[in-house]
Parts: structure tokens; C-alpha cells; sequence
């Protein structure tokens, strides 16, 4: 029986349109999903909008249109965003979408039926930014958001709460024999000390102060708070509740499926404190990871919107094409630390890794193969030496590792041992200078041997990075003779034995740092957005 994958992205609010930053997440899961997919996992793939709530509301009656309308023409802007990039998610969960909006109807009445959520009255300092309530302690003396710096209003509502003090102890057995649920690590302790030790509240989980919501059927006032109707998008996408839930059965139910938030962490804190007790509420398993990335910065600090430093993704794809704009976000930002985004980095990423490392491999053994062998790929034979060996192993050694990384969602770390195999590679011409086994006839089994073994690892390379490099590896696949790549061919040394290559395109071109760092710089001062389809 295959692996079950289920991974999500955290559904973004569509109060703006999407910038590199949001990007950053989504790629990041693209990238994730498709290596399990290639390695034969079944997965699925979700992403979405999280439409309701004050915010959106305000900034509709500022554009002086409906709230739905607002949210359906941001809504184009993430789908054209996720289709530039290249992103093959299997859902796109809209919260105001029946199937959504009915399940968390059914979902507040469960709980008010069993008594985890009650009605009382709330007065509290809230954000209408972070669409959050905070006690008087932390807003301290200027009433300022803790999360976001802004000025926060001190309100009283009649509200539902949600009974957090029921679940805490067991959440934390669950962290005990959980420790990976909350990674790194660092990202627990923050929960645990800040959050659940000082005594956590109970959390308000509706709202009677505006109407952009799901209605509490009970009790039509209120409307079901943002987050109670956000993070359940994780299990309606899937049918929860709904006449079909097979998908729910099987990505959801199934112990054997591993389920994994990945998010900022700006919200943390509702992923690994709320959500798990809401599930433990509902009498469902509990995800098995929510991996905390790091944000992409630009120099005067996080990128956002609000802050107007933001910078599209458009511009970028449209010039260096959709796989150098996923090869950077992959590699420059590790996975779950921050990273700042600069011209000069971006230029300087694709021309190491893929211009002079990847790039320079494969047209070297390809007009190699042509040179020396007319430009169809010798048999792969017995090493001749160490070096032989050493590379032989590299290439195992590197397919296992990368898989044990991905899987412990060490993504750019995974990436970097592919690009360590080709620059092995290139190394290895060196050593070997083919140029000079060439002028012996007594050289030409080792000739032979090495060509096969420098093309066995472009391919090996192709697979490998296919999950990030969507369109390249196909113009690698063509250029060495394949007609179905397949990633387990990776252990096979000399599957490609016969195989006539084509010096096809240069695969990246290499970049002028002066005029691209300029080029680059100019977007970022130029237009922030593509209009709408
Ligand atoms: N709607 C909520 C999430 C609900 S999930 C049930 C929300 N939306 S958001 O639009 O503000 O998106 C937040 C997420 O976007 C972050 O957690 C992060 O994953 C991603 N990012 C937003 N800006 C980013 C960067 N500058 N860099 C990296 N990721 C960024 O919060």
C-alpha cells in the first residue's frame, strides 16, 4: 500500500494581493508534495483563502463594494499567482464557499452541544489588523497590538467562548509524545512558556460587532470567529461532514497518512495550541507535524504589504523564467529560518547553483558525449579507480539522504545535497580529464566509464531537483535521449547506456550581476502588482 501525504499551506487573507512572501510558503509545499509524488506517495495538496472577518469587511466599504466581490477579484490574483508558479495543488478552499461555511455551522453546534463552548460576554483590547483579542497586560499602557504594533480598541461584546482550560493538559501529553508535532523545537518552547504556562484563556470564538461571517445558527447575532472558521478549512476541504468524505477518510482519519501544517510564525500559536484542542473537541486525530517557516525579509524588515516592500513575483518570473524564481525562494531561504531578499543574492544563487554548477555539467558531458562518442552514451562499466567508486557512491548516497531530508522536511538542505553531487561531478572531469583519456586508445574502456557515469548524474541531478526546476528537467530529459523519466532509476548506473543525446538551449543563462542586480532593483521600485485576469 502506497504512503499517504497530506500537506497544507495556510489559507491566506485576500486583503491584498499576494506578494514573493506568500509565494515563499506555497512553493515550498509545492516542492514537498511533488518529491513524495515522484517517490509514490498518495498525496494531496491544499491551499487556500481565508475570506471573512473585519478586516476584509472594512477594506470592502473602503472600495465601496460588497464583501464577496472584493474577496472574488483578490481571489483571481492568488490563482494567477499559484498558476505563474507552477503550483499543483489539488484544492483551492474558499471560506465562503457553501461547503465550508455549512461544516462550520456543524462543527460550532457540536461543540455547543457538548459544552466546550459557552455564551458570556468579552471585553478585551482588540487588533482589527490580527483580528485578535489581548488582555490589558499585553498592550500595556498604549494599547498597541503585540503582534503588529497597531493601535488596538478596547470593546465589549456578549461572545461565545471556547473551553481551553478542558484540553490543556491533555494538549501538553500530546506535545510529550508528540516531539516532532511542533518544528523546530524552539517554536514549542515559545508555546508552552508564553502561551499555555502563564494560564491560558478561554477563547472567544464569535462576534456580534460586524456581520462578514458564518452565522451562528443559535443564535444569528454572531457570527463564528475568524480563526474557529479558518483552521477547520483543513478537514472541509476534504468533505468533513459533507455526503462525500472519502477524501476526508483516507488524508484525514487514516494513522497512516502524515499530515503536515506548514505556516508562519505568526500564527502559531492558533496552530498548535487551538487547533489540536478544537480536533481533540470534534473526537479527530490531531495533524502529525505543523512545520514553522521562516519569513522572507527585505532589508528594512518583513515583507508585507502594508509596509509597501513587498515585491512581486511576476516581474522575476517573467524575466528569469518560473524555476530560477522557485530554485531561490528553495534554496536561499533555509527552510524554517528567516532569509532577506536582495538583488545582488538572487543574480548570484542562479549563477552558482544552476548557471556554473548544473547547468555547466550537463553541457559539458553532453558535448562530450558528442565529441567523443558520436552522441550516443557508452555503457556504464566496472570503476577503474577511486574516484570511479567515490562517485558511484555519491550518487546512492546522495538519493538516500535526500529522501531522508525531505521527509524530516530539511528541504533546502535536501536541494543542497543534490547541487554537492553535480559540483562533485564537475570536480570529477577535472580528475579524471576525459580530453586526455581520449588520446589513448588503452584509455578508451575508462573513457567510456566516465562519460556514462557523468551523464548518469545530470540525470540522477534532473530527477532530483525536478520538484523544484518544473520546466528545466524536461529540456534535461530531451537533451539526454529520455522519453519517461523515472526517479528510481537513480540507483541504475547505465540505464542510459544507448541513449543519443541533443545539445539542445543553453539550460540557464548565465546572468550579468551588474545589469540584473539594476533590472531587479527596478522592480522593486516599479509596479507592485499584475493586475487581475
Ligand atoms: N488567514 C490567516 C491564516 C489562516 S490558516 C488557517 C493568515 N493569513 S495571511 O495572509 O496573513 O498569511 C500568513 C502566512 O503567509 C504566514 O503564516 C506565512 O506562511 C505566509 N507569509 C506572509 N508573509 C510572508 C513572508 N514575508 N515570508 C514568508 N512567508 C510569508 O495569517
Amino acid at each position: 500500500m502506497s504512503k499517504k501525504f497530506y500537506i497544507t499551506t495556510p489559507i491566506y487573507y485576500p486583503s491584498a494581493s499576494p506578494h514573493l512572501g506568500h509565494a515563499y510558503c506555497t512553493t515550498l509545499c509545492d516542492v514537498i508534495v511533488r518529491g513524495k509524488r515522484m517517490r509514490g506517495f498518495e498525496t494531496f495538496f491544499l491551499t487556500g483563502l481565508d475570506e471573512h472577518g473585519e478586516k476584509i469587511q472594512k477594506n470592502a466599504e473602503a472600495k465601496g463594494v460588497t464583501p464577496q466581490e472584493f474577496v472574488d477579484e483578490v481571489a483571481t490574483r492568488f490563482l494567477s499567482l499559484w498558476d505563474a508558479m507552477k503550483i499543483s495543488n489539488d484544492d483551492f478552499i474558499r471560506t465562503t464557499q457553501p461547503r465550508h461555511e455549512k461544516t462550520v455551522q456543524k462543527i460550532f453546534s457540536t461543540m455547543l452541544e457538548k459544552g466546550d463552548i459557552y455564551l458570556s460576554t468579552y471585553t478585551g483590547w482588540y487588533c482589527v489588523h490580527e483580528e485578535s483579542y489581548w488582555t490589558a497586560t499585553q498592550v500595556g499602557d498604549d494599547h498597541l497590538c503585540p503582534e503588529c504594533g497597531r493601535p488596538c480598541e478596547k470593546k465589549d461584546e456578549e461572545a461565545y467562548f471556547y473551553r481551553c482550560q478542558k484540553y490543556v493538559d491533555d494538549l501538553l501529553d500530546f506535545y510529550d509524545q508528540n516531539p516532532l508535532f511542533i518544528t523546530p523545537e524552539s517554536r514549542k518552547n515559545e508555546m508552552v512558556n508564553t502561551f499555555i504556562k502563564p494560564g491560558l484563556m478561554d477563547l472567544c470564538v464569535s462576534r456580534t460587532s460586524f456581520s462578514w461571517g458564518i452565522q451562528v445558527v443559535e443564535n444569528p447575532s454572531h457570527v463564528v470567529y475568524v480563526w474557529l472558521d479558518a483552521l477547520t478549512n483543513y478537514i472541509t476541504a476534504l468533505g468533513y461532514l459533507q455526503d462525500d468524505d472519502s477524501l476526508f477518510q483516507k488524508f484525514w482519519m487514516d494513522e497512516e497518512t502524515e499530515i503536515v501544517h506548514v505556516i508562519g510564525a505568526d500564527i502559531n500559536r492558533f496552530h498548535t495550541i487551538y487547533w489540536p484542542m478544537f480536533l481533540t473537541s470534534l473526537g479527530l486525530r490531531r495533524p502529525s507535524r505543523v512545520f514553522v517557516h521562516g519569513l522572507l525579509m527585505m532589508k528594512d524588515g518583513k515583507m508585507s504589504k502594508s509596509k509597501g516592500n513587498a515585491i512581486s513575483a511576476y516581474p522575476l518570473i517573467e524575466r528569469y523564467g518560473v524555476d530560477a524564481v522557485r530554485y531561490y525562494l528553495v534554496s536561499e531561504v533555509p527552510f524554517g529560518q528567516n532569509g532577506t531578499f536582495t538583488p545582488e543574492q538572487f543574480v548570484m544563487r542562479i549563477n552558482q547553483d544552476l548557471v556554473n554548477n548544473f547547468g555547466n555539467l550537463m553541457n559539458r558531458t553532453v558535448s562530450m558525449i558528442i565529441k567523443y562518442f558520436g552522441g550516443v552514451v557508452p555503457a556504464y562499466n566496472a570503476p577503474c579507480d577511486a574516484l570511479d567508486e567515490e562517485l558511484d557512491a555519491s550518487i546512492r548516497a546522495t538519493k538516500v539522504a535526500y529522501e531522508a531530508l525531505n521527509d524530516d522536511l530539511q528541504v533546502t538542505q535536501a536541494y543542497e545535497k543534490v547541487m554537492e553531487l553535480i559540483s562533485r561531478a564537475n570536480k570529477y572531469i577535472e580528475e579524471k580529464a576525459p580530453w586526455a583519456l581520449a588520446k589513448d586508445e588503452a584509455k578508451k574502456g575508462e573513457l567510456e566509464g566516465v562519460m556514462a557515469r557523468l551523464a548518469h548524474v545530470v540525470y540522477a541531478g534532473a530527477l532530483m531537483l525536478s520538484p523544484i526546476l518544473v520546466e528545466k528537467c524536461g529540456e534535461v530529459y530531451a537533451t539526454l535521449g529520455i522519453d519517461k523519466p523515472d526517479y528510481e532509476e537513480i540507483d541504475k548506473l547505465g540505464v542510459l547506456a544507448g541513449n543519443e543525446v541533443h545539445k539542445g538551449e543553453v539550460l540557464f543563462p548565465r546572468l550579468d550581476a551588474v545589469k540584473e542586480t539594476e533590472a531587479i532593483i527596478e522592480m522593486m521600485n516599479g509596479p507592485k502588482e499584475k493586475a487581475a485576469a
